[in-house]
Parts: structure tokens; sequence; C-alpha cells
């Protein structure tokens, strides 16, 4: 337990506001699947109180080689779903829909950042194409060597080929680790090594922006900085056309081997427990860890809740848009895995929110007649901040339902959303949810519940949230306490790749109830009156940017890694648009002068050894940090120094040298 989270935890925000949820009059016909709370209420009680029976009539929508002999096997954390049965979610993503008759349905819609002639280019990729296109990726990886259990390495920007080798990875059971397009050199080696992997799928480039960042070269920087383990190989995908050095024997042209495989290859049939992927997530201590989710069971538990939460009907006309990028686990669950099973054509978009100007989002929801849109608060913010005259060019009235994910969204932010892109006429479904969990744990669903602005409410069907003391006793309503699940769900995280005591110890080892282990999230929440879930952040040392989290300790590690630097602290600062961003202290070596270009050079130097997005804003120079006599650095401390709050009510008294707070104030900003 962290010294944040054994003290209580005082709650803020009083916000009392309540919509009731919305009426069908946007649905085109289409009903809301679950449209009441007494329905949602009872089958959230049928889910907990008899799982087996409630999870094996979802996983029957799907297609099965063979049948499960148990639903839920084992106990937390070792948990198993669907043991016995053989499945793929390439085959329930893309074959299944072209055997029953919708080959030539659109799969997915792809738009292109860069226009020409003032349009953007659009690729309508149907169901028979992704078939065709994920067999002959498939053959390739195959001629490659790669087999069922070795992990693939993708680093790709928004293309549909991405979504290609993902799906082409699950094809044949190896599994994918996809590396998001802003991670460094540093950390594509970090990744790679962790994951023992021999293969990396990029691109020459991606285009964000205007800028092409160049992709294939970091690979090779990349390659260069692996001192163990063989050498990957690399298979290259040309978008940008930005020139790129080719390394004989390594260097593999995505085109050229494209055009000589055979576009037949049928499904590896998969056991339920054989892992999907892996995907890489900050944690507290510096190293990256290796999620691991399994096949049957994330398959199942992503079906169900892209079906419900923003209530997919096949058939009906509606457009599904998520703004995230496939390198985190939004994109994973709900651009590709939740909701290509759902038969609803899902939009990739290439770029930024803001190219070629601050319109770009809305004229995509008017020019494919988007129904579903789901993106971050981070956005939200910064579309508020760009003003309303552009949504407001726009015809946004094909919405139906609006998403958030990633943080907190603050009450004027789900205020703006609701009012000026939704015109009053969607719920706004709050989604709480992790990496580790898969999909969506706590949410509206959008045709059932009440929305208060900032709860994200109620939690999931089969899933068992409850806020608790560190003893594991639940917290009075209104008590803010550490966020649980008490039971094992579908969708649940199955590991830390290759270390085990790690994921013990990080998830299962904080809080046990009735003498077993519990799933703790990391975050602090509160039940309110209402019976509604309020989120209230990390109670880890990880920051939330932007809706991603960043080990406070990687950027230390990174900050100290540098020549000048001897010590350094990280904490999080509250900013407008990122909701947080990261302020740095940092103490120099003998002979190094504080000035700009230091922090100029600090900054490229976190960009370089993480990704640029991990880069503090402010970072100020400290001849010591402020430690307690025992040697830890007073972090709250930190956090009031560095968002200015004049009179900390932090206690000092066992502040080793009190002359350092007053020397902090006086530092330069950054
Ligand atoms: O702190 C919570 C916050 O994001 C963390 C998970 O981050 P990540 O694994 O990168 O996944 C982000 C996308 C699922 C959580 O521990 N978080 C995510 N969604 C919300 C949220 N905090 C409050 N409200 C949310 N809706």
């Amino acid at each position: 337990m962290n010294e944040a989270a054994d003290t209580s935890i005082e709650s803020t925000l009083s916000e009392n506001r309540v919509f009731p949820p919305m009426g069908t009059g946007r649905l085109k016909g289409a009903t809301w699947r679950i449209d009441s709370m007494a329905e949602y209420e009872r089958l959230h009680a049928r889910s907990i109180s008899e799982p087996e029976s409630f999870w094996s009539e979802v996983a029957s929508e799907l297609h099965w080689f063979e049948p499960w002999d148990s639903v839920l096997s084992g106990e937390m954390p070792d948990s198993r779903w669907f043991d016995g049965a053989k499945t793929n979610v390439c085959f329930n993503c893309v074959d299944r829909q072209v055997q029953s008759g919708h080959g030539g349905d659109t799969a997915i819609i792809w738009e292109s950042e860069p226009l020409e002639n003032g349009v953007p280019e659009t690729k309508l990729i149907t169901y028979k194409d992704l078939q065709r296109e994920t067999s002959k990726f498939a053959n390739v990886l195959k001629s490659m060597g790669v087999k069922k259990g070795d992990v693939v390495t993708i680093y790709m920007g928004m293309v549909p080929e991405l979504a290609v080798a993902v799906l082409a990875c699950a094809r044949i059971g190896a599994p994918h680790s996809v590396i998001f397009g802003g991670f460094s050199a540093q950390s594509i080696a970090d990744r790679v090594h962790d994951a023992s992997s021999t293969l990396i799928v990029t691109c020459d480039g991606l285009h964000r922006r205007g800028k092409v960042v160049p992709l294939k070269e970091n690979v090779d920087s990349a390659i260069n900085e692996l001192s163990e383990g063989p050498t990957p190989q690399v298979i290259t995908l040309k978008r940008c056309h930005n020139e790129i050095t080719h390394h004989d024997g390594r260097d593999h042209d995505w085109h050229d081997l494209m055009a000589a495989a055979s576009d037949d290859c049928p499904c590896e049939p998969m056991e339920a427990e054989d892992t999907l992927f892996l995907l890489y997530t900050s944690g507290s201590t510096g190293k990256p860890k290796g999620i691991q989710h399994t096949t049957a069971g994330y398959m199942v538990f992503t079906y169900l809740t892209s079906k419900l939460s923003f209530n997919l009907v096949p058939d009906a006309g509606q457009v599904y848009w998520c703004t995230a990028d496939i390198g985190w686990i939004t994109g994973h669950s709900y651009i590709l895995h939740g909701i290509l099973p759902n038969r609803v054509p899902t939009i990739m978009y290439e770029g930024a929110p803001n190219s070629p100007d601050e319109s770009r989002f809305w004229s995509i929801i008017e020019r494919h007649q988007v129904t579903q849109f789901y993106t971050a608060p981070t956005a939200i913010r910064a579309f508020m901040k760009w003003g309303d005259e552009h949504p407001n060019k726009h015809d946004l009235s094909s919405l139906q339902v609006l998403g958030t994910v990633g943080e907190p969204i603050n009450p004027e932010a789900w205020m703006w959303y609701r009012r000026i892109i939704g015109g009053e006429q969607c719920p706004v479904v709050d989604t709480y949810w992790q990496t580790e969990t898969g999909g969506h744990m706590i949410t509206p669903l959008p045709g059932a519940t009440p929305t208060t602005p900032g709860s994200c409410t109620r939690p999931t069907l089969g899933i068992d949230a409850a806020v608790v003391h560190a003893d594991g006793t639940e917290c009075a309503p209104n008590e803010g306490g550490i966020l649980v699940i008490r039971k094992p769900w579908p969708g649940m995280l199955r590991g830390v790749y290759g270390d085990r005591d790690r994921y013990i110890d990080t998830y299962w080892s904080t809080i046990s109830i009735d003498g077993k282990p519990v799933y703790t999230a990391g975050d602090s929440a509160r039940l309110d009156n209402s019976g509604n879930l309020w989120i209230m952040g990390r109670i880890d040392d990880v920051i939330n940017v932007s809706g991603h989290r960043i080990g406070t300790m990687e950027v230390e590690s990174a900050l100290v890694s540098h020549v000048s630097v001897v010590e350094a602290a990280v904490v999080g600062v509250p900013h407008e648009i990122k909701g947080t961003a990261l302020a740095a202290f940092v103490t120099l070596g003998q002979g190094f002068e504080p000035g700009d270009a230091l922090i100029d050079a600090l900054k490229a130097h976190v960009a370089k050894e993480i990704g640029s997005f991990a880069k503090p804003d402010q970072i100020r120079f400290a001849e010591a940090l402020p430690k307690t006599r025992s040697g830890k650095i007073m972090r709250r401390l930190l956090r009031d120094i560095a968002a200015g709050v004049e009179n900390t009510n932090q206690d000092t008294t066992t502040l080793e040298d009190l002359s350092v707070v007053a020397k902090l104030r006086e530092s330069q900003e950054g």
C-alpha cells in the first residue's frame, strides 16, 4: 500500500444533475438493446449470481470450432474461461460474417489524413477483402517462420494494413504486440526484447499533422539498441514514401511478399486460453509490463460490451467511430476485436483531429454519417478550446451515442459534449476500464442508465465492482476508497508476460476479501447515494496524461539516464487540455549549468527514451529535492509546488531541510 492510498480520500466534486435515458428518436428504426434500469439490474444480478449460464448464452452468439467443457474454472488470479473450447478471433471478426452471407458488407471505412484537391482518400474494406488480405498476410507470416505462439511486433500508423496485420496474427495464433507509433526506438527495443519477438511489421512512415514520422528509421535504431538475442526480421509497408535504409537479409517489402502470397489460409482453431496479444503499459516501476490477454474470454467480453455500451445493431445503417489509435487498448478492443464481430462498419482515421483544420472530426462524422462516436476527454477539452464554430459548421445529426474513455471527464466537458456534439439528443457513455480489464468495466448503458456528468455510473454485466478500505471492508456511500473487482470476468488479463511475481504483486496482493485475493485496479473511487460510481484518480505513481498512463518512475529513469542529471522526481500538475501534465524536478551533477538549453535537451532526451507524449511540460532545477528524514522524496509537496499552490497544507515537519522548499519555489519554470 503506498502513502496516498491508506489515508482517507476526500471527494471534492459535488455534481447532481441527472439526465434520464434518451428516447429512440435518433435510432432510425433500431431500438435500445437494454432499455430500462430494471432490465439492466435483472441482467446484472443474473450475470453475477449465475455467471456460467449468463456467459455461455453470450458466447453461443459467436463461432466455436469446439465447445467448452466449463465456462469458468480455477480461482482468481488464475481463472480460466471456456476451457476445452476452440475458437479463433479472426474467424469471428471476419470469416463468420462472410459465411453468413455478408462478405460484401463494409467492415472498415478508412480515411487518410492528407487531402488531395481538398478531399481525403477513402477506402471501404469489406469482410471478403479482409478475409483475403488477412489470409495472404497470414501466409506471409508463416513464410517468415512465424508459428503459433510466436510474438509479432507491429509498429505502424493507422493504415488498413495495420488491421490486416493484427487480424492475420490472430488468424494463425501468433500473439500480436502492437506498439503505438508515438513510441521511441528505445521503447520499441525494450518491448521487442521483453517479448523475444523475432519479427517487426512497420511502415516507412506515418502521416501526422502534415508531417511524416519515420517509423522504419525508429525500428532500425531499435534494432541497433538490442544487444542480446537474434536480430528481428522487418517487414515494411510503404505509406509515406519517405527514404528508408534497406538491410539485406533483414528487411522485407510488404508489397513484394503480399504479391507472392496465397489467399488461402484457414483460421487456426485456438485453445480458449491461448494468448491473443500482449500490450505493453506503463507501471509504477521503470519497466513496461506486457499485459497478456487470451482468446475466448477476451473475445466474448469485448463482443458483448461493444454491443451493449454502444448499442450496436447490424443492418440498421450504423457507422461506428472510435478515434483511438490501435496502438492502445481502446483501439484493440473497440476498433477491431470487439466491433467487427458485431457487424457494424468501423472507421479507421489515419491522422490528427486538427489536420488540415480543427473541424476535421466533424467533417468525418458528416461525410460518413457516423452513428456512434467514441473519444477521450482530453480531445473533448481541445475541441472546446478550438470553439463551437467548428462542429457547428457540420451536420452531426446522424449521431446516436457518444462515448468517452481514458480518464475522468470533468462535468463541463461532459456537458459541452452532450450539448454541442450530441445536440442534447445522444446519451453520453463515460466508459471506465483499463488495458488490463480488456473491456468496459463501469459505464452507463445508453438506453437505460440515467447519467450524471463525471460519473461512469454502473458496472457492466458480469462485473462485481466495489469500493473498499485497505482491509477489504466496503466504504460507506460517498466515502472514497479503493476500487476492486471481486469476481473474475472473461476479459481479465491473464498475466504480465514473463513476470508472474509482478502480475500477482501489482493486481492481486493489495486487498483480499474473505481470505481471497481480489483485483485492484490502482484507482480510487466512491459510490454515491444513488448507486453511481465515480473514479477519483490513480492511487499509485502512475499519472494519466491525455488519457495515457505514464509511470513517473519511467520518466524519472529516463531523466537520470541523461549525463547531467543525478536525481529526478516527476509529478502531475493540472493542465487545461491534458487533464494532467508532467512536471519534473531535477538535481544536476557537478559542472552542469541550469538553463533553457538544458531544459530542451532533457525534454528531447525523454522523447528519445520513451516518446514525445512523455515529455514533461515543466522542468525545474533544484539543488536538492525535499525528502523526509528517512530519505523518501516528498512528492505531494512537489505537486503543490509545481501547481503553484502557495500555502501548502502538506505536513513538512519530517522534511530534512526546510530551505529546500523555498529554493524550489524560486526555481525557474521550464
Ligand atoms: O485511471 C483510470 C483511467 O485510465 C486508466 C487505464 O488506462 P489504460 O490502461 O491506458 O486504458 C485507457 C483506456 C481504457 C484507469 O486505471 N481511466 C480510463 N477510463 C476512465 C478512467 N478514469 C476515469 N474515467 C474513465 N472513464
